[in-house]
């Protein structure tokens, strides 16, 4: 059954209280075509209660070339994330009732996209990279032992370790989305600040040093775009504001 015909009418389809019409941003590289949208009925009864639950009914039923990325199905990999009438999210947490009965599903927004659902998170993930995300100590260590923190000092990592770089913050930050090759975003600052605090890391100067940057660090307005979206109901403009404090 192939839904991707612009013209589709709606009322080509039975409707009732248990159908909603979702419509999904489309885009295919290996097909000369500008990117389109496909709609598709979704009976209620069918799929399972979830967003992702209604696109793994579309690409089963539907159309096996819709792509999208996802693994966990409950929120701990980050990997469903997109936009779903027009918040970022993960597809797996959003329950379909929470839609009204004509919902439009896009990939995460200003981010180069390699298929459908699916952006190109290259740069995202160097960037991450590039903050340095493991312990760095310079003082011998006997590895045979834990590195032990007391209870005050892992309480600061709380708000900050449950990030699951979904990318939803990043790319609903104005500041990102045009600046993305200079300034980190916050979901990599929000991790840089996670490695600050840590109290087992003895990095903490140099890691300052690297963000105390015109683009990596300060192009951040505190538009708080970012922990509106964040669906781990994380902070991310709050860590910056607290790296921006070390710093003064
Ligand atoms: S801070 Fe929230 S929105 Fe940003 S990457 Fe982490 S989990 Fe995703
Ligand atoms: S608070 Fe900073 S990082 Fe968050 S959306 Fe605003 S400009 Fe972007
Ligand atoms: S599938 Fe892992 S977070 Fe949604």
């Amino acid at each position: 059954m192939n839904f991707l015909t612009k013209n589709l009418k709606l009322n080509t389809f039975k409707t009732s209280s248990k159908t909603k019409f979702l419509r999904i941003y489309r885009w295919n590289p290996y097909i000369n075509q500008n990117p389109w949208f496909s709609f598709y009925p979704i009976y209620l009864n069918k799929t399972g209660p979830m967003i992702l639950d209604a696109l793994n009914y579309v690409k089963h039923y539907y159309d096996s070339t819709l792509t999208f990325r996802r693994s966990c199905r409950e929120g701990i990999c980050g990997s469903c994330s997109m936009n779903i009438d027009g918040t970022n999210t993960l597809a797996c947490l959003k329950s379909i009732n929470s839609f009204s009965n004509f919902f439009t599903v896009y990939p995460l927004p200003h981010m180069y996209i390699i298929k459908d659902l699916v952006p190109d998170l290259t740069n995202f993930y160097s960037q991450y990279k590039s903050i340095h995300p493991w312990l760095k100590t310079t003082i011998s260590k006997n590895y045979n032992k834990e590195s032990l923190q007391s209870k005050i000092d892992r309480l600061e990592l709380d708000g900050l370790y449950e990030c699951i770089l979904c990318a939803c913050c990043s790319s609903s930050c104005p500041s990102y989305w045009w600046n993305q090759d200079k300034y980190l975003g916050p979901a990599v600052l929000l991790q840089a600040y996670r490695w600050i605090v840590d109290s087992r890391d003895d990095q903490t100067v140099n890691r300052l040093k690297f963000l105390n940057h015109k683009m990596r660090l300060f192009r951040c307005h505190t538009i708080m775009n970012c922990s509106k979206t964040c669906p781990k109901s994380l902070n991310p403009g709050k860590a910056i504001a607290l790296i921006k404090h070390k710093l003064f």
